[in-house]
């Protein structure tokens, strides 16, 4: 497993892998793995020759009062998962001087309205720090196929459609959520959670099940559904950002519940910000 930390360096990797013909799975972390991850990494090992996983905890999508600072690290450890894979040849673990330089002046960003709508009402410019250094990351490593977890499905949908408007020749492949045993969804976020607070935490997934359930047992009414769910949330006395019930593909509010159908929340558990969202497909 190389590790590259230079830019031009992998520059002249990837030129090498492409020469061969080789495929190219990608998996773009922050690091702190977890199963998730390794569930990406996992799934680009089957469907590719070559894997490349990055690792960069990317400052410019974090906002002033967000944990940049505090956001978990361990190179080390994640470094020796990767390796246990089995699958991964090449961490691309680049610097922050050298993804921005002083005079960095380029961003990516999508004008229509995903990026404002749930995750972005309370992370204004989080998209653009995620849009931007994807666009850097394929950019450089050129990969066949880009995986993603469901778990930040907005950014996988906002990914994907500057992808598609960008023209990068990369399949976006979006991996199930990976969860504990009581249903919490992994994240690298979860440690942040006092042993009090981890026990509380899976009771979003929980509050999104009863969602689901009343859908498959045919309720219609969208915001009696939202209903149920905050009143799960309020009697635990857990503080909401929001619970939206919206078109997994675009992003936008459903008027009614057809097609597919994309249930997300994030809550606060204590300081801890916790997402997860469901999928749901409604035949017409
Ligand atoms: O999901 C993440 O870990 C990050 O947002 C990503 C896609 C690696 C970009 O920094």
């Amino acid at each position: 497993m190389k590790i590259i930390v230079d830019i031009k360096e992998m520059h002249d990797y990837i030129k090498k892998i492409k020469k061969r013909g080789s495929s190219i799975g990608f998996v773009p972390t922050m690091g702190y793995l977890h199963e998730g991850h390794l569930s990406l990494v996992r799934r680009a090992g089957e469907e590719n020759k070559k894997v490349i996983v990055s690792i960069f905890v990317n400052p410019i999508q974090f906002g002033p009062a967000e944990d940049f600072d505090k956001y978990p690290r361990d190179t080390e450890r994640d470094l020796k998962m990767l390796k246990e894979l089995k699958c991964v040849d090449c961490v691309f673990m680049p610097e922050a001087k050298d993804m921005y330089k002083e005079d960095f002046a380029t961003y990516v960003e999508l004008k229509n309205n995903m990026p404002n709508v749930l995750c972005g009402v309370s992370r204004p410019g989080h998209f653009v720090g995620v849009t931007t250094v994807v666009a850097k990351l394929l950019n450089i490593v050129q990969s066949d196929r880009l995986y993603l977890g469901q778990k930040d499905m907005q950014q996988a949908v906002i990914l994907k459609k500057m992808i598609d408007d960008l023209n990068y020749d990369t399949e976006v492949v979006i991996c199930p959520i990976v969860r504990e045993k009581d249903g919490l969804a992994m994240s690298s976020r979860n440690t942040y959670l006092s042993p009090e607070e981890r026990e509380l935490a899976p009771i979003l997934h929980q509050s999104l099940q009863i969602a689901e359930s009343m859908i498959e047992l045919g309720e219609k009414d969208i915001e009696k559904i939202r209903d149920e769910v905050k009143r799960k949330l309020n009697k635990a006395n857990i503080k909401i950002d929001y619970i939206e019930i919206v078109d997994a593909d675009t992003l936008q509010k459903k008027e009614t519940l057809q097609g597919k159908i994309l249930i997300a929340a994030a809550i606060y558990i204590g300081k801890t910000r916790l997402i997860d969202n469901t999928i749901i497909n409604i035949p017409d």
